[in-house]
């Protein structure tokens, strides 16, 4: 029957035109495990929270199932630090201690079981407490073995998916290739053989810079111990706000240009990256942006994998940049609609009005719920070094009230670091 054929030829068409514009992964950044973690690698133990309620936190596996249920969210990333997996905030060291890594086990299982793919985050932007790891820093071989010790605990997930660290920066990018190859080498021989692999560029993975001076070419020569390049993938990053930096509520590009620079240079390569963090707020502004950008990258799903959008986990529900659904007194959960339309939409190709968040008319970038360990400023070339000896953690206490629950506690110690991060870089900066 001609019409027959004609309407299934349509519907073919119309599901491939869906499966080719579209990433293989959709994921959610589940934070908590990096809270408290600067830009210079110190990570302090008493504010890493992983959304657990078995840990008295916040239910990150069920926002996890449903996510995966009711979404068809298909990876997640799952930040800790370096300092929470040896459980020590002054020394580094390259033996997981048996409790938190255990705590991090529980999550990563908590992910594994909803059927979706694990990103293993090391959220430590290339450093351990302002050091550079292989730079001055702890040497290269205490970093591989951390990562050979989680390898050979996940070696047999498939979904396990390995992120080297988190937004390096102001670093030699020659020694950090090095570095970041003997990870590699370290992960496949401890028998992690076809994971996915994410290599990050040395300018906070951002999409302006990451295929120019950030390290895309020197970190594509980077080989598994056969040679072969299977399973590895660049690691990209990038906020929608003037400075790049995930800390404020404000857009001011949809990101576009940045995006299709990455995409032909991945064409041109025959390589493939995966979009491991962007997020935005419910400003109208940011719901025009952070849609069109998030359709860019499902219309470019040939070259970009995945799209982890941050963040939910820990994060409450009016934090700027929250993706956290709503629990609902049935026990079922309701997601906000920046993840609605934004995160979701533009996967599924649905065709959804851009309108303002009725809930977020204003501009939400109260510092209250100012919370990212961000791409600070990470698109100026300025030079933030003489930040980093300038910075001393310990020397930073909480301004505000702490409120009744260890989790807002660690919020606000937390809002203080990053407000305070902030305006170092800014004066920096100017
Ligand atoms: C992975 O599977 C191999 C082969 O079945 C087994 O020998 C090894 O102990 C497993 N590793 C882990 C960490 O479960
Ligand atoms: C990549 O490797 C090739 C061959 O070893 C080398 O010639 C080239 O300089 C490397 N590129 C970078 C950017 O390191
Ligand atoms: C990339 O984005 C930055 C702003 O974050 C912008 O200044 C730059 O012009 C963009 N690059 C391209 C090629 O569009
Ligand atoms: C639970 O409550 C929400 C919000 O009222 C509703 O949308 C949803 O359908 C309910 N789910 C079930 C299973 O009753
Ligand atoms: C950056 O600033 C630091 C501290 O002020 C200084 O020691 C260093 O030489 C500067 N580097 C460059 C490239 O300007
Ligand atoms: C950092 O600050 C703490 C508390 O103010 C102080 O005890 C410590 O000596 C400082 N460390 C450095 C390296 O300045």
């Amino acid at each position: 029957m001609p019409s027959f054929s004609f309407f299934t030829t349509l519907v073919w068409l119309g599901l491939f035109a869906t499966v080719q514009a579209q990433v293989k992964y959709l994921g959610v950044a589940m934070a908590g495990g990096d809270f408290g973690c600067d830009i210079y690698g110190f990570c302090p133990l008493s504010t890493a929270t992983l959304p657990l309620t078995e840990l008295g936190h916040a239910d990150g596996a069920g926002q996890m199932q449903h996510f995966v249920k009711d979404d068809g969210v298909s990876m997640f990333r799952l930040p800790t630090s370096w300092q929470f997996l040896i459980n020590n905030d002054k020394v580094a060291s390259d033996k997981l201690d048996p409790t938190n890594a255990g705590q991090y086990d529980m999550f990563v299982q908590a992910c594994l079981s909803t059927g979706a793919y694990c990103m293993l985050d090391v959220h430590n932007f290339a450093r351990f407490n302002g050091a550079i790891v292989g730079q001055g820093g702890p040497p290269d071989e205490m970093f591989v073995a951390i990562w050979v010790a989680l390898a050979e605990t996940y070696a047999n997930d498939s979904r396990v998916v390995f992120e080297i660290t988190n937004e390096p920066h102001d670093l030699d990018l020659d020694l950090w290739v090095q570095t970041c190859q003997k990870v590699v080498t370290g992960i496949r021989n401890a028998g992690a053989t076809t994971q996915m692999i994410l290599l990050p560029g040395v300018n906070f993975d951002s999409a302006s810079t990451l295929v120019t001076t950030g390290g895309a070419d020197a970190l594509m020569n980077i080989t598994n111990p056969d040679g072969s390049i299977d399973g590895l993938y660049l690691d990209i990053h990038k906020y929608l706000d003037n400075r790049n930096s995930g800390l404020t509520g404000d857009c001011a590009t949809n990101n576009i240009g940045n995006f299709s620079m990455v995409a032909d240079y991945l064409r041109k390569t025959k390589r493939k990256g995966l979009v491991s963090e962007t997020g935005a707020s419910s400003s109208r502004d940011c719901m025009i942006d952070f849609c069109a950008q998030n359709e860019y990258i499902n219309a470019n799903g040939d070259v970009f994998i995945g799209l982890v959008a941050w963040a939910a986990g820990q994060f409450d529900t009016s934090y700027v940049l929250s993706l956290t659904p709503t629990l609902e007194p049935n026990g079922s959960y309701t997601d906000n609609q920046l993840f609605s339309q934004c995160v979701l939409g533009p996967y599924l190709g649905s065709d959804v009005p851009v309108l303002p968040s009725q809930t977020s008319s204003t501009s939400p970038s109260s510092t209250s719920t100012l919370t990212h360990t961000a791409t600070l400023a990470a698109e100026s070339s300025s030079n933030k070094s003489g930040l980093k000896g300038g910075y001393n953690a310990s020397s930073i206490t909480p301004a505000s009230t702490p409120t009744p629950t260890n989790a807002a506690q660690s919020r606000s110690i937390y809002v203080v670091k990053n407000v305070i991060v902030a305006v170092m870089a800014g004066a920096a900066l100017f």
